[in-house]
């Protein structure tokens, strides 16, 4: 496996590539690599030539220096996690070549003020602000994203569709654990008595999907939603709530839409979305 830190290297690399008529497959993540990375990297593995996967810690992204300080790095594991995944290329440059003292900030225009955009003031507008820098730079044929980050996936969309035409979004499904929970680099920061919260949380919250009928309106789960999570020993919630599949709008039927929660455990902001 390649390892990458400048963008004249890559380009080399990327050349090679286009020049051979190899299709390539990117997968961007932030590291502290885990079994949901593993299946986008799977998925663009079997659909492509080659698949680059990008380590980068996006500080625009965040929304205090001390959650960026924080996030978890492991870069060792990262390392061997690509490696052990047969990645051909990892890309892993610095702030300084991604933003090349270019300090415009993208504006997402989508899906504002509502789950996570309404709590993280600016997140989106820093996450397609790196993904047009990395999609400037890579011109894959393919990018794969998770359907954990939903809300991610829809801007994500949007923001292609404006502006990469040619760039064919692949959305993968959630990985999650035996228990249910979905794997997120930021479990990694849960104390044990927190994880074990966290689990019996969510399962708590499976047995309430089952309890509904599909054929409710997403209005009358979300009155639901409301009884159940009053009921629940949460420290902090950004938000629990069912929203169209589609628009992520509050029209429709239940079976047409994701129930969304953001809690906390401590410091830690734990996201996740499920289908009926
Ligand atoms: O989902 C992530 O890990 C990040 O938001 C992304 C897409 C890699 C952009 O920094």
């Amino acid at each position: 496996m390649l390892i990458i830190k400048d963008i004249s290297n890559l380009k080399s690399y990327l050349t090679a590539y286009q020049n051979r008529k190899y299709s390539i497959g990117f997968v961007p993540t932030m590291g502290a690599l885990h079994k949901g990375h593993g299946e986008l990297i799977k998925k663009s593995k079997n659909d492509n030539h080659k698949t680059i996967v990008s380590i980068f810690v996006n500080e625009k992204q965040f929304n205090s220096k001390e959650d960026f300080n924080s996030y978890p790095r492991n870069k060792g594991l990262d390392y061997e996690f690509c490696s052990n995944n047969d990645v051909d290329l990892l890309f892993e440059p610095s702030a300084e070549e991604i933003y090349n003292n270019d300090g415009t900030i993208l504006k997402n225009v989508n899906f504002k003020n509502i789950l996570c955009d309404k709590f993280r003031k600016g997140h989106f507008d820093g996450v397609i602000t790196v993904l047009d820098k990395f999609f400037t730079i890579i011109k894959s044929n393919k990018v794969y994203f998770g359907e954990k980050d939903y809300q991610q996936l829809k801007i994500i969309e949007k923001f292609i569709l404006k502006k990469y035409k040619s760039l064919q979004l692949v959305s993968v499904p959630t990985k999650r654990s035996e228990e249910g929970i979905a794997y997120s680099s930021r479990n990694e920061k849960l104390s044990k008595k927190q994880l074990q919260d966290f689990v019996s949380f969510h399962q708590k919250v499976e047995n309430f999907l089952k309890s509904l009928e599909k054929t409710f309106d997403i209005e009358i789960a979300n009155q639901k939603a409301k009884d159940f999570i009053v009921e629940q020993d949460i420290e902090e919630l950004d938000y629990f709530e069912f929203r169209n599949n589609d628009d992520l709008s509050f029209n429709g039927k239940v079976s047409e839409s994701r129930l969304f929660y953001a809690i906390y455990k401590g410091k830690i902001r734990l996201i996740d979305n499920l289908k009926i």
